[in-house]
């Protein structure tokens, strides 16, 4: 009997590669194959200890099969690796395509002649340092015994929420997407940094850290305003930033940001 991988990654770009790197912390590299068409992408997953194999290989002997593809390419990719999923009558797909559901990912399988449990996921990039969030449905067929070692697989990769998969979509909008309106924000603090006088490193390094040390505050103590009050000092200079905020829609440009992302998303659907 040939090894069976706990976690199989077909696709490692930025998504699968970040959740690959996470899943070889928690169930070691050993235990972990991967394959991408760009041997570049997997060469520093079998650096760190996992194995390249082909990707109807990986699906042929993998327990939780990750599929890291674009959304476009999920019917193509789950053709290319039918032969895998035939033999392997215990495997469970993890799909994080954006807009895909479980229902059309059943019926795309249906149409392979394959009934699996699928788990749809939408993760984040953060997953690779360990900070991520994934929220996550799945199909009525799932184990309840799989559920609970999915989620031990994730476990590295940072915060885990099961969702009603009516709400994955949304959800992805905020976590899925909010690390490029993050990463934006912290660019333009920099940047207003440097327009002071800072070196951009200087800017850089303190934009980060200040970034991580409010997102703990507020993981640690909740609500965003109370936070916000607790930094203005009446009169002081916190408080005159906020209002050039306020006057420059920070706020309204953050909202429709997610509501843009959120419209595509259901476009990308139709
Ligand atoms: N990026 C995010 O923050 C994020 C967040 C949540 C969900 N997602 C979802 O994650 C999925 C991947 O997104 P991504 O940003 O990681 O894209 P990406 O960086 O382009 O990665 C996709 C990878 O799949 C490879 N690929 C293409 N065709 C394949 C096939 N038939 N079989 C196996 N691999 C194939 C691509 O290789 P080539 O480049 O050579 O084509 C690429 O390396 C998408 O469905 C997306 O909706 C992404």
């Amino acid at each position: 009997m040939k090894q069976l991988f706990t976690a199989g990654f077909v696709g490692c770009g930025h998504m699968g590669g970040a959740l690959a790197t996470a899943a070889m912390r928690t169930v070691g590299a050993d235990a972990v194959a991967v394959y991408d068409p760009n041997e570049q992408k997997t060469a520093s997953y079998e650096q760190m200890g996992a194995t390249r194999l082909c990707a109807e290989d990986v699906a042929r002997r993998c327990r939780f099969l990750f599929l890291g593809v674009k959304p476009q390419v999920v019917p193509q990719a789950l053709a290319d690796i039918r032969a895998g999923l035939l033999d392997n009558p215990d495997v469970i797909l993890v799909s994080m395509a954006a807009a895909v559901s479980i229902a059309s990912l059943k019926d795309t399988l249906l149409g392979l002649g394959i009934d699996r449990p699928v788990i749809r996921i939408m993760p984040n990039t953060p997953s690779a340092v360990g900070q991520g969030m994934t929220v996550y449905a799945a199909s009525a067929d799932t184990p309840s015994d799989a559920i609970d070692d999915f989620c031990r697989v994730m476990r590295a990769s940072g915060d885990l929420l099961a969702l009603d998969e009516a709400k994955i979509d949304a959800a992805g909008t905020v976590a899925g997407c909010g690390p490029a309106f993050a990463y934006m924000f912290a660019e333009a603090l920099a940047d207003g940094g440097v327009a002071c006088g800072l070196s951009r490193e200087e800017a850089a390094r303190l934009s980060a850290q200040m970034l991580l040390g409010a997102a703990t505050m507020l993981k640690t103590y909740g609500h965003p305003a109370d936070l916000k009050d607790a930094v203005c000092s009446p009169g002081g200079t916190t408080i005159e930033g906020v209002h050039a905020l306020e006057k420059n829609g920070l706020r309204a440009a953050v909202m429709s940001a997610v509501a843009a992302a959120y419209d595509k998303t259901l476009r990308m659907k139709k």
